[in-house]
């Protein structure tokens, strides 16, 4: 296990064998040797320093139904909101005051939204504040879409895989969702110039060790500016809601070697791994994340973006406690950066 862990920290990358080993013969010694390593890449290219984002969900209404999300359109127990783009605009204000310069405007497949009145948002946005970077995160869309959005000044993009195998993807998704199309998304998005961020859910229903050796594969073939995992955490209004929870342990010893094979990567804590684990952010960050991303939709909306159950939206996640979120980055012996998140170059 040294061994592999010392050839995917010098190579940054190990053939599928390797990888499968890695995972399915997981252990302590290994979850610390990985953890090690990782922090240390992540301190050649970041310093000490922890990107924080506000993070804006600014529509719980989705066309999809996929069985794993609580904001799956079949879902009639959720009660929905949209945000209008006044709403948003005020939520960036408040960021900004608290310190944010870099907002993530993520939501549902809603169709109540034209792109046109997405891209307005975004542009009024950059408008206001144009030391902000803005992270799109709403879904998969037609590349004349990602154009429009891109030509309005959104910098980033999230889209996560959720799973790089196919029969997997066809098991979490009903049959009008193809990975095809995910995948077409995702270099779409790349070519027109996003840095774009793609992940998946640790623990879903049906994951074994071989579908996460293909969301590491992918990953390393993608090469994606970001990457976004959290453990599958189960909805009870979904057809998922019997299922296991992902784990914490898990979650962190990818974390770790996602880091390795994409050193650059802006990688986050997520509040599904906080919401699983008491301690999973510092976890997280001692495993080589690098951003964290506290709930700065407007409080009255929070607890209806409910994609799992018990999701955090208070203490540290909250972005009005960014200072007390800080301070724990700093007792972890690193640096809360509020700034755009763009001193390196991920080109
Ligand atoms: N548990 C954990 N993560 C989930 N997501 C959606 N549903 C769940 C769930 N039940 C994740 C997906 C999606 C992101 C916004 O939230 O990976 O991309």
């Amino acid at each position: 296990m040294v061994q592999l862990v010392e050839k995917l920290a010098a190579e940054q990358s190990l053939t599928h064998e390797e990888l499968v080993r890695l995972i399915r013969d997981r252990d302590d010694a290994t979850a610390r040797l990985l953890a090690q390593k990782a922090a240390d890449r992540r301190r050649g290219y970041y310093g000490d320093r922890v990107i924080l984002r506000g993070l804006i969900e600014f529509t719980s209404f989705c066309k999809n139904d996929c069985y794993y999300c609580g904001l799956r359109r079949s879902n009639r127990k959720l009660s929905r909101y949209r945000l209008t783009g006044e709403q948003i605009l005020a939520q960036c204000g408040k960021g900004y005051a608290l310190g944010f310069r870099s907002f993530v405007l993520q939501g549902g497949e809603d169709p109540g939204y034209s792109p046109r009145s997405i891209a307005q948002v975004v542009s009024a946005i950059k408008d206001r504040w144009p030391d902000t970077a803005v992270t799109l995160s709403a879904g998969e869309r037609s590349r004349d879409t990602y154009r429009l959005w891109r030509d309005a000044g959104a910098d980033r993009y999230l889209l996560r895989e959720e799973t790089a195998d196919r029969d997997h993807y066809g098991t979490l998704h009903p049959g009008d969702m193809s990975y095809e199309n995910r995948i077409r998304c995702l270099y779409d998005l790349k070519e027109l110039g996003y840095q774009v961020g793609c992940g998946f859910m640790v623990g879903s229903p049906g994951q074994g060790t071989e579908q996460i050796v293909r969301d590491l594969e992918l990953i390393r073939l993608f090469q994606p500016h970001m990457v976004g995992i959290g453990p599958f955490i189960p909805q009870k209004d979904t057809p998922f809601a019997g299922e296991g929870t992902g784990s914490a342990g898990l979650t962190c010893y990818l974390l770790s070697i996602i880091r390795l094979l994409v050193p650059k990567a802006m990688i986050p804590a997520t509040t599904a791994l906080n919401t699983v684990h008491p301690q999973g952010r510092a976890w997280g960050l001692r495993s080589g994340a690098n951003v964290c991303m506290p709930d700065l939709s407007p409080v009255q909306v929070r607890g209806q973006y409910a994609i799992y159950d018990r999701k955090l939206c208070t203490g540290l996640e909250a972005a009005e406690e960014v200072e007390a979120l800080k301070e724990q980055i700093r007792s972890l012996g690193l640096l809360p950066d509020m700034g755009r998140g763009d001193h390196i170059d991920l080109r």
